[in-house]
């Protein structure tokens, strides 16, 4: 269908920014799911992925997509925070969606003091949504016939949309080493990915 469109996300790619052998993933927001399950069984390294999202549609549809005992949905926000775990958080294409306060919030709640922790947000848009979906069909024409579907739908225009500065991460400078990489997403040119490194205290 030329409105679908699938990312899966780079397991090498995203592990070698945790320092750790053992992953143990938290993806906030999660949506239909970035994770392909054969990699998944191949990459042991990943050893419990957490699935997030606020919008509750998503869990029937992850629960028929993922057999894998390793992934584990859990869409209560509370219990997440209580169990706060996790040594990597992935946001994909989410923090979008959250006001700058938020983030930082959020950012906060989930890298308690003396805790080892990296967080990749990834696929993070730098430029006016209007202008971005222009270029995109330069870039990748499935992602933009899926954009193109999304304009259409009322949720679209309700979204809250925040685009970043490379600049605003520093507010993340005194807790977290700050990384630019080039996008593990689908957009290299027209996002980009920011590491950030916790060390425990
Ligand atoms: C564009 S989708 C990205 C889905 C997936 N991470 C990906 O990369 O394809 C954005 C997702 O963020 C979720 N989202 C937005 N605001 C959120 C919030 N405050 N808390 C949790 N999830 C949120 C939405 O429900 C949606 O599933």
């Amino acid at each position: 269908m030329i409105f679908n469109y699938k990312f899966n996300i780079d397991l090498k790619k995203i592990s070698s920014h945790v320092n750790s052998k053992k992953i143990k993933v938290l993806d906030f927001g999660c949506g239909n799911g970035i994770w392909n399950e054969d990699q998944i069984k191949k990459f042991q390294k990943f050893s419990e992925i957490t699935l997030y999202d606020k919008d509750k549609n998503f869990i029937k549809i992850l629960k028929n997509k993922y057999k894998n005992k390793r992934i584990n949905i859990n869409f209560s926000l509370k219990s997440i925070l209580k169990k706060n775990n996790y040594n990597l958080i992935i946001f994909s294409s989410v923090i979008q969606y959250f006001k700058e306060k938020e983030l930082v919030d959020l950012i906060s709640l989930l890298s308690p003091k003396n805790k080892e922790i990296t967080i990749i947000i990834m696929d993070i848009p730098f430029m006016p949504r209007m202008y971005e979906f222009l270029l995109l069909p330069f870039f990748n024409i499935k992602r933009f016939y899926f954009s193109l579907k999304l304009i259409f739908s009322k949720k679209y225009l309700v979204k809250e949309y925040t685009i970043y500065s490379k600049k605003f991460f520093t507010i993340f400078k005194n807790k977290f080493k700050i990384k630019f990489v080039k996008n593990l997403h689908d957009l290299p040119v027209l996002r980009y990915t920011v590491v950030l490194n916790k060390k425990k205290n």
